[in-house]
């Protein structure tokens, strides 16, 4: 098995353990996709519309009851697509999927949604060659990834306590920006949100990350118990970051929405 498979089995396993979790922590998450949704074209009606890392299945089901078609839920997680099963009516799909290798006929698809799942893809490339074939002419992909910035209040505390990889890598715009050009859509724009949210504790955010399933996954994370001193230094670490609000986790959202050429364009 390759080291990618490897992680991949890893962030399954995360986010399955935290569907039943997941929607009481995903403020944020509903907020970004929201916006994201905001973003699709007043005139577009798509038929055959998918949620690419639908998670717990609620931007499924807002896109089914925005254009009134059944949308198709993929995700690694399969606890992720049962909790998703349980909560939505039953005229929906869900399989479980790999962004980077659909299980979906080319170009089959109007609309192709995904928000905050394509920053898990160690390869965000094939994933994008993956959305461009199976989108018809004319087709949409519309996603949002966490950039680089994004919890850096995090990471750097976690400086202050040892040289490990404590926070998920994200891409920086300078890198994403090229794979966007590079991916054979006819047309597509990318724009940066930065969010704030504040905690009154440390304990809240770590609380937070983990109710989402948006653990360390990297290689470098250290094993075993974050002991008493460790987690003493890191939470006085973070403290000098808190401001009036309290203490400040900064996510740097791209949206990105792009457009595979139709029949008149190239
Ligand atoms: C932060 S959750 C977002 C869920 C949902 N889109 C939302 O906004 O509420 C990320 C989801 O992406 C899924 N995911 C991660 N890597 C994936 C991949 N390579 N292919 C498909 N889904 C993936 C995870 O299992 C998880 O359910």
């Amino acid at each position: 098995m390759t080291e990618a498979v490897l992680d991949k089995r890893l962030i399954a396993q995360s986010f399955s353990r935290a569907a039943s979790t997941y929607d009481q922590a995903a403020a944020l998450q509903r907020q970004v996709g929201s916006n994201l949704l905001a973003r699709l074209a007043d005139g577009l009606a798509p038929r055959n519309i998918i949620d690419l890392g639908c998670g717990t299945g609620y931007f499924s089901r807002a896109l089914a009851s925005r254009y009134q078609q059944p949308v198709l839920g993929l995700d690694l997680a399969e606890g992720m697509l049962r909790h998703a099963r349980q909560h939505s009516g039953e005229q929906r799909g869900w399989a479980v999927a790999d962004a980077e290798a659909l299980p979906i006929a080319s170009a089959s698809q109007d609309l192709i949604f995904s928000s905050l799942a394509l920053q898990w893809c160690p390869q965000l490339q094939r994933a994008l060659a993956e959305a461009w074939r199976v989108l018809r002419p004319g087709g949409c992909l519309a996603f949002n990834t966490l950039l680089d910035g994004s919890l850096d209040e995090l990471r750097n505390a976690w400086r202050a306590v040892d040289d490990f990889v404590h926070v998920n890598r994200f891409m920086p715009l300078g890198e994403l920006q090229p794979l966007l050009a590079g991916a054979g859509f006819a047309r597509w724009q990318c724009e940066v949100e930065q969010h704030v949210l504040y905690y009154p504790r440390l304990g809240e955010l770590t609380h937070e990350l983990k109710a989402l399933g948006a653990h360390n996954l990297n290689p470098g994370r250290p094993d075993g118990l974050t002991g008493r001193e460790r987690l003493r230094t890191l939470t006085r670490a973070y403290e000098q970051f808190r401001g009036e609000q309290g203490l400040p986790a900064t996510w740097q959202v791209a949206q990105i929405i792009m457009i595979k050429a139709d029949g008149g364009e190239s």
